[in-house]
């Protein structure tokens, strides 16, 4: 969703800014802009509906100059205009800004009252005017009030061209990292906008601001006392953000699987008493063995996981586990109990509904831990513990690398708990192996693809699909029938296998093809005789199996290696992915940055 990034420095900001608003595309946008100080101290603004480099390549030469801030913007308050596009301008200042001010209507009858003309339908314009109203000396005096009279979330970029020494930002709930450059600095609301410039970087905390010039930067909370920040090193580097061997972000992800996993494994497992060492869990074994139930949390993909790790939890520490999204859990008002564990799973660590989720458990005394992609991001920070996944940048919108390390950072997790409680040591020696086992077996399952691509061509030609599996199944079901709907923008629905007589099979026909989860686990049985079902109705089925069915079900099958039961979902996922990708390819759609969608959900 929306972006930011900020120069001040010796160096012309436009194309510092131009790059990094173009690192943060992937986010989802649909209009950018730029605003800089120039040489005589003007402001020049620049923005417009559209991609950046349409923005950028209409600027004239003489658009140069510092400091300056950049935006991506997706429309929450008002259509995708050039109007509406950031920055925002009142007077000299300018204002580019990521969130949602709730109280905007009510600020701007009062500025309106005040006389004050506006030029969008933003909620973020009301933020321009109370800055530049303010009459403080200083700049970020003026942006502290402001933000005061403020109720929502918010990172924001403010320049003053009658104040031209200084770029101020402020971070509510939406993400502001500072990049420390040599004489420069740098602001973003990714790093990933920040990874060409440089290595440290400095994370600021919700109701915290920045004054930055050019040699250095001094932070601030909003009842203006002043706080202490710590440099931090970035460990990517500006490699991960392109797909050079790859025709898309999307493809590299996927086969980057295998060395995902390993990194998630890293240092985690332990044979000497066949369990797994999660730092920073901070939850001790006598706090681990009183936990009676375990609910986990988080969006789309990210809750599809969370269904396989509640049945790994349940499998292997024996603890009633499950999965809920959090966009829901967050309104129910639930019961937190203090025996109950949360997780929170999120890639991005910003899903504002997985976000308000973990802030209203906290709230009631909940220990929540995160199981979170993006270090030092919002989710991550607010939770009591957690395992970061390591699977390094995620560009593409659809979850692939990041779905695959969440599975195994949940078998880490009951792999954990189990051994704490009742897990044998024979058990967790087995699904240590079989964690150990999985990046290999990923990379024979990647080295089918163009067996996948062939079945994904004749998919993509069918005007949707049925996904089914059962208990282990349904989940890895539910997770290739998004991937699906996301990409190739085929309906797809998934079912417990078990459900399909009990409605579904009324749609299916020779038009229907069904994608069946397959492992040799106690319901393949069961599986058969539902995919039998089909086949009386003449519905076309692909399976992802361990075994390949009776050809009269069907000879359009994907072999995947088997491993332990419990873990087999995490291998049964990857054809699901390849099969979306490929039919996305023969549609010829946008395979990184699919239609309506965007990488992290930051609003509500
Ligand atoms: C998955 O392909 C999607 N991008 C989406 O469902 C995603 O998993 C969801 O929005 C949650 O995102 P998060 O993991 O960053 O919280």
């Amino acid at each position: 969703m929306c972006g930011i990034v900020a120069y001040i420095g010796p160096q012309d900001a436009v194309p510092i800014l131009a790059e990094g608003l173009q690192r943060l595309e992937y986010r989802g946008y649909d209009s950018a802009g730029l605003a800089v100080v120039g040489r005589g101290g003007e402001l020049k603004v620049r923005k417009a509906k559209g991609r950046v480099h349409e923005c950028v390549d209409a600027l004239p030469a003489r658009f140069k100059g510092s400091p300056g801030i950049g935006h991506t913007r997706w429309a929450t308050h008002g259509e995708p205009t050039d109007a509406n596009a950031h920055p925002h301008v009142s007077g000299t200042v300018a204002v580019v800004h990521n969130g949602i001010i709730e109280n905007a209507e009510e600020l701007r009858a009062k500025l309106t009252a005040d006389g004050v003309e506006f030029s969008s339908e933003t909620d973020s314009e009301v933020l321009a005017h109370l800055i530049a109203r303010s009459g403080a000396a200083e700049l970020e005096e003026a942006v502290r009030q402001a933000l005061t009279a403020i109720v929502g979330t918010y990172g924001i970029a403010v320049v003053d061209s009658a104040r031209p020494d200084r770029v101020v930002v402020a971070r509510n709930g939406s993400p502001v990292v500072l990049g420390i450059g040599d004489k420069e600095m740098y602001a973003a609301s990714d790093v990933a906008a920040l990874v060409g410039h440089t290595r440290q970087v400095v994370h600021l905390d919700d109701g915290e601001l920045a004054v930055v010039h050019a040699g250095g930067f001094r932070t601030f909370t909003l009842d203006a006392r002043a706080t202490a920040k710590q440099p931090a090193d970035i460990e990517i580097d500006a490699a991960s953000y392109d797909h050079t061997g790859h025709e898309h972000f999307m493809a590299k992800e996927i086969h980057e699987q295998p060395e995902a996993v390993e990194r998630a494994l890293r240092g985690r497992l332990d044979p000497r008493f066949h369990t797994a060492h999660l730092g920073g869990l901070n939850l001790e074994p006598r706090e681990a063995r009183a936990i009676r139930r375990v609910k986990i949390i988080g969006c789309g993909s990210a809750y599809y996981s969370g269904q396989i790790g509640a049945q790994l939890i349940e499998e292997l520490a024996r603890i009633p586990a499950d999965a809920e999204p959090a966009s829901e859990f967050r309104y129910r008002n639930p019961v937190v109990e203090p025996d109950t564990l949360y997780v929170a799973v999120s890639q991005s660590g910003e899903t504002y509904d997985t976000l308000a989720a973990v802030q209203e458990l906290r709230r009631k005394g909940g220990r929540v831990l995160g199981l979170v992609n993006v270090v030092g991001s919002a989710i991550a920070r607010e939770c009591d513990g957690g395992i970061y996944l390591h699977a390094g940048p995620e560009i593409s919108v659809a979850s692939t690398k990041t779905f695959t390390s969440t599975c195994v950072a949940f078998a880490l997790l009951a792999l954990h708990l189990g051994r704490i409680r009742d897990l044998s040591p024979s058990d967790g020696r087995r699904i240590a192996a079989g964690l150990r086992a999985l990046p290999g077996q990923i990379r024979e399952i990647l080295a089918r693809e163009e067996h996948i691509a062939s079945l994904a061509q004749e998919l993509s030609r069918s005007p949707g699909a049925f996904f089914i599996g059962r208990v282990r199944g349904y989940p890895v079901a539910r997770e290739g029938a998004q991937k699906l709907k996301e990409i190739a923008y085929l309906h797809a629905e998934a079912y417990p296998a078990s459900e399909l007589k009990h409605g579904p099979l009324a749609l299916v026909g020779p038009d229907l093809p069904t994608v069946a989860v397959l492992p040799d686990d106690d319901l393949a049985g069961k599986n058969l005789a539902t995919l039998g079902e089909i086949r009386a109705r003449r519905g076309p089925v692909v399976a992802v199996a361990h075994t390949a069915p009776d050809p009269k079900i069907t000879e359009n099958v994907v072999l995947v290696p088997k491993n332990e039961p419990e873990l087999d979902p995490i291998l049964l996922g990857v054809p699901l992915q390849l099969l979306a990708y490929h039919a996305a390819i023969a549609l010829g759609h946008d395979i990184d940055k699919p239609r309506n969608l965007a990488k992290s959900v930051t609003v509500e």
